[in-house]
């Protein structure tokens, strides 16, 4: 088996986030110079994915207008000649084959993850990449996970430790050490307190998961908020197969949240080849003032 499809789930009010997300989906703010979509499409393709299926809200327009080709943009910068502009944005264009499925209501990320399903084979796994979460590190995340799934051939959970005081926020997995990194998976539990939760290893936005998923989901009760949760899909799934899951290297954000977003973006701005330095120069003056 191999994993050449991706799943982006980017539907949500983008609630922590307003009022900008009341015109604009979250996944299209921008950080630095593209929005957060981008680099989650560019972290699948880096790691071999040729398909991609995005799961959006009621709000799918401006997603779609970014990944379609755009004649009239085109043409004004052939006649300006700015073509290297031009090779820029025809490639954000030819990067994958972007499928968008709209989730009517929004009832859960496990809800979301389903409606990805006529797009699935019987006997396949997929990769899932969290609109929320963007990561980054040397190889890509997902990569990671895949040279995972090539050695165990089972669905692989994306994890890093979290403080105890934030395993409420996540999903949490526990299990035994099967490598420093790698951990059989024996029970997970969706935002649990701190008090009782198995462990602080946190689910962090990336997946391999088998197709077997959708049969789970489709009978699945809602839990954790009243909504069809994807970690009590996984329980019912590590109960016929084994799952495991990995500790990723790389820097995990939350881009849904406002200083999860500007972390990203300070990050990923100290790298940008044209503006970096100067920034990186503009950090040191702005922190060495008192304010
Ligand atoms: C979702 C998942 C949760 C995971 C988290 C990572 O929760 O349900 O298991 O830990 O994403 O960001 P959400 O943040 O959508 O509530």
């Amino acid at each position: 088996m191999q994993i050449k499809k991706a799943v982006i789930p980017v539907a949500g009010f983008g609630t922590r986030f307003l009022p900008i997300t009341k015109a604009l989906p979250k996944t299209m703010l921008p950080i630095v110079d593209k929005p957060a979509i981008h680099y989650l499409v560019e972290e699948a393709v880096n790691s071999g994915i040729a398909e991609i299926i995005i799961i959006t809200g009621q709000d799918k327009k401006p997603l779609e207008d970014y990944f379609n080709r755009s004649k009239a943009l085109e043409n004004h910068l052939i006649n300006t000649g700015k073509l290297d502009l031009l090779e820029m944005i025809k490639k954000i264009s030819s990067m994958a084959e972007i499928h968008f499925v709209t989730q009517e209501e929004v009832l859960g990320l496990g809800h979301a993850i389903y409606c990805a399903r006529r797009f699935m084979n019987k006997d396949e796994a997929f990769a899932v990449l969290l609109g929320d979460d963007v990561v980054v590190s040397i190889e890509p995340c997902i990569s990671q996970l895949i040279k995972v799934f090539n050695n165990y051939q089972a669905s692989i959970i994306g994890v890093q430790n979290v403080p105890n005081s934030e395993v409420s926020k996540y999903g949490i997995v526990s299990g035994h050490n099967v490598t420093d990194r790698l951990v059989k998976v024996g029970d997970l539990v969706e935002k649990p307190d701190e008090e009782s939760a198995p462990s602080n290893l946190a689910i962090l936005g990336r997946y391999i998961i088998h197709s077997e998923i959708f049969d789970i989901l489709r009978a699945l009760r809602p839990g954790a908020g009243g909504e069809i949760q994807l970690t009590d899909a996984l329980k019912e799934l590590n109960k016929t197969q084994e799952v495991y899951s990995y500790i990723f290297q790389g820097t995990r954000y939350d881009t849904g949240n406002k200083l999860g977003h500007l972390k990203a973006t300070i990050d990923l701005a100290l790298q940008d080849e044209t503006i970096g330095h100067d920034f990186k120069n503009y950090l040191i003056k702005m922190t060495s003032h008192s304010r």
